[in-house]
């Protein structure tokens, strides 16, 4: 591929630093960057990756209020948690620094200075709401009132959550600040605006014109976008924790936290290269990419590039690869909900294991449509694929090697068809793989990569070099001697995707350097090297560990029913007389079994004081029979009799429902004689 760019600026979006991060930040921008930027790096390309942490916006003082500690403490909090797991897991930034650093701040407030002082802002006064008490302005997110559309209680000033709709704040019925639970006034106040009215021209020609080949969803979002016709956006906020706003008679406004983000790439860049910085992003020769999940899209495909319009010296991204999400055992991620797998957790729970993770957030990354991460096809892959393709020919390979030449790589004899038709499907890889990564299909080129693992097993398989070594050890030297030359490609192969596996198998084969061109080669061991022992790369997740998992997932989800339980509403009033109408009585479970075929139904004999009578109740999964004999109940006696699963229940047992939907029996506190009324 003819080479066009001198230099690539690889960016990944900056994480909030107001919770840890999780798998789907690593499937959706960081395990994609890095493998981008590992792949460049091994064909010796210039090429440098910046990451951060973004530390400003609204949620991060929401959450700092609700601990009672300031939004510094829990930046520093969750910044180290995420650089360090970042740093665990191979993710091989250049710089991962944050926008609380000075120089960020300097970047940042330098950049809005200079737009200011050539006009490219509008300034405009609006209504907004003002807590008297706190004595400050209402972000959208400070404000909670009645949703106007579905009426839920506890709308915010931008979203209701129960119904989904955008608000302003001031659709809000009866508004109350979420610091102090007072109604708010309006006031008057100032805003710095970036018209990207202005700018709608050049980004329709940049992007629509310019840029075909970008990925269909962030074309179309931007496609959308653009169609929909752009407005002047605020870049300023009143607020008190953020980038001040460097105006005179801007005190309390802070530059909006999706203003000084995108500018976090420049200065982060800057704090790695203090002195060469400027030709990552100024020189025509830089290639830019910019790896985000889709709901940054718009930012990094319009704000942001309007911005860099503006200042007039910035490249634009060459490429904006944005992945859709990535959903958990079947739900949405949510920091909110604690759904999610966090990497800091992971790699407590699964030490040693960060390739198994990057391979299957990259084997299930959602390129193109949401996708799913479940335990079981996390073990799935690990045991049908690095342990039974990749690992387990890579250790034939070294076993083999091991017992017929002590581990001494042997000479290359005559090769047969089968041998010639083998290497030359492992030559078709290298560019395949190219292709793909070029082109951000990381899911199809880990296939590529594995597909070699697959050739080299077949060959194994089908050559049977076990067999021949009772009577032709000349043959076997051949066939050994190309196993381990596919193994050590596959070294090469998968350094971009698994880096410690790869480091390990080139220790083990004794390879010092690892350089992409030699890809296909068949010469990277020589004959008479020495191989060391082999080491096994993967090894089976067993079931008990994914259930473990599984478990804990569903404690989570126990935990939300019960943090969000909210009793159903009471119903509507009704005359004594119709509750006189109920006849509810106490029994005695006399027997209790299951009912054959219905795992829901559990059959009574109830002492009614009346002679008995039989009910059935759909509570098997919550009592073992044995347990509930002898105990007294609570039954509405007065239930016309009906059939269930062909045994006449005549009644029905009183159960309470828990949140998650178990059910308790509800039985009398003292002693009762069997068949007393409850009134
Ligand atoms: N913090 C943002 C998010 O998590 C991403 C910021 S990307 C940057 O959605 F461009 F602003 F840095
Ligand atoms: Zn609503």
């Amino acid at each position: 591929m003819e080479k066009k760019f001198a230099r690539t600026l690889v960016t990944t979006a900056l994480p909030y630093a107001n919770g840890p991060v999780h798998i789907g930040h690593l499937a959706g921008v960081y395990i994609p960057a890095d493998i981008y930027t590992r792949y460049l790096r091994l064909k010796e390309e210039d090429v440098i990756m910046i990451g951060g942490s973004d530390e400003h916006g609204v949620p991060i003082t929401i959450k700092a209020k609700a601990e009672g500690v300031t939004p510094q403490d829990i930046v520093d909090r969750y910044h180290t948690i995420i650089k360090d797991s970042f740093e665990e897991l191979g993710i091989s930034f250049d710089v991962y620094s944050r926008t609380t650093s000075e120089i960020h701040k300097k970047t940042a407030s330098d950049f809005f200075s200079k737009l200011y002082k050539k006009g490219e802002f509008i300034e405009k006064t609006s209504m907004q709401y003002y807590d008297e008490d706190a004595n400050q302005f209402l972000a959208d997110r400070y404000i909670v009132g009645t949703c106007p559309h579905c009426k839920n209680e506890r709308a915010y000033g931008d979203q209701c959550e129960a119904c989904g709709t955008s608000l302003n704040a001031t659709d809000l019925i009866d508004p109350r600040s979420a610091i102090t639970g007072n109604r708010p006034v309006l006031r008057e106040t100032k805003h710095w605006y970036l018209p990207l009215d202005k700018w709608e021209p050049k980004l329709r020609e940049w992007i629509l014109e310019g840029h075909k080949e970008w990925k269909p969803n962030v074309y179309g979002q931007c496609k959308s976008w653009l169609d929909l016709g752009l407005q002047p956006r605020a870049v300023s906020r009143d607020l008190d924790w953020g980038v001040p706003v460097p105006v005179e008679g801007a005190e309390g406004k802070v530059l909006y936290v999706w203003f000084d983000a995108p500018i976090g790439y420049i200065s982060n860049t800057k704090e790695l290269l203090p002195d060469t910085w400027e030709d990552y992003w100024k020189k025509k020769d830089t290639r830019i990419i910019n790896f985000i999940g889709k709901d940054n899209i718009v930012f990094h495909c319009i704000v942001f590039p309007a911005m860099l319009m503006a200042d007039g010296d910035y490249q634009l991204p060459e490429n904006v690869p944005a992945n859709e999400f990535l959903n958990l055992e079947g739900d949405k991620i949510s920091t909110s909900r604690n759904w999610a797998v966090w990497l800091h957790e992971y790699l407590k729970e699964f030490p040693g294991k960060q390739d198994v993770l990057r391979y299957v957030l990259t084997a299930n990354a959602p390129e193109t449509k949401d996708n799913d991460f479940t335990w079981r096809d996390f073990q799935a892959r690990n045991n049908n694929e690095l342990v039974a393709i990749l690992g387990n020919f890579i250790n034939r390979a070294l076993v083999l090697t091991h017992k017929y030449y002590k581990g001494i790589v042997p000479a290359l004899g005559e090769l047969t068809d089968y041998d010639n038709a083998t290497l030359a499907e492992f030559k078709d890889v290298k560019a395949a793989l190219e292709n793909n990564i070029e082109t951000f299909r990381f899911r199809e080129a880990l296939k590529d990569a594995m597909n070699l693992a697959r050739i080299g097993n077949k060959y194994l398989a089908d050559t049977e070099p076990w067999k021949l070594a009772k009577t032709d050890m000349t043959r076997v030297d051949t066939i050994m001697y190309i196993a381990l030359q596919i193994s050590a490609n596959l070294a090469i192969a998968f350094e971009p995707f698994l880096p410690f596996t790869t480091a390990k198998l080139r220790n083990i084969l004794n390879i010092k350097s690892c350089e992409w061109e030699e890809l296909g080669s068949i010469n990277l061991l020589s004959t008479g090297a020495t191989i060391n022992a082999p080491e096994l790369l993967f090894e089976k997740i067993e079931d008990s560990v994914i259930e473990e998992q599984i478990a804990k997932l569903n404690r989570t989800k126990e935990e939300n029913l019960i943090k969000n339980y909210k009793p159903a509403p009471v119903a509507d009033n009704i005359p004594f007389d119709d509750f006189m109408k109920l006849d509810v009585r106490v029994g005695r479970i006399l027997e209790c079994t299951k009912v054959p075929k219905a795992d829901k139904l559990l059959q009574f004999k109830i002492d009614d004081g009346m002679g008995g009578r039989t009910i059935v109740s759909g509570i098997a999964k919550y009592y073992a029979p044995e347990d509930l004999i002898g105990k007294d109940v609570c039954f509405v006696a007065n239930f016309a009799p009906r059939k269930l699963k062909g045994i006449e229940s005549q009644g029905m047992i009183l159960s309470a429902e828990n949140p998650d939907g178990s059910l308790v029996v509800i039985g009398p506190q003292g002693e009762v004689k069997a068949g007393s009324q409850v009134k």
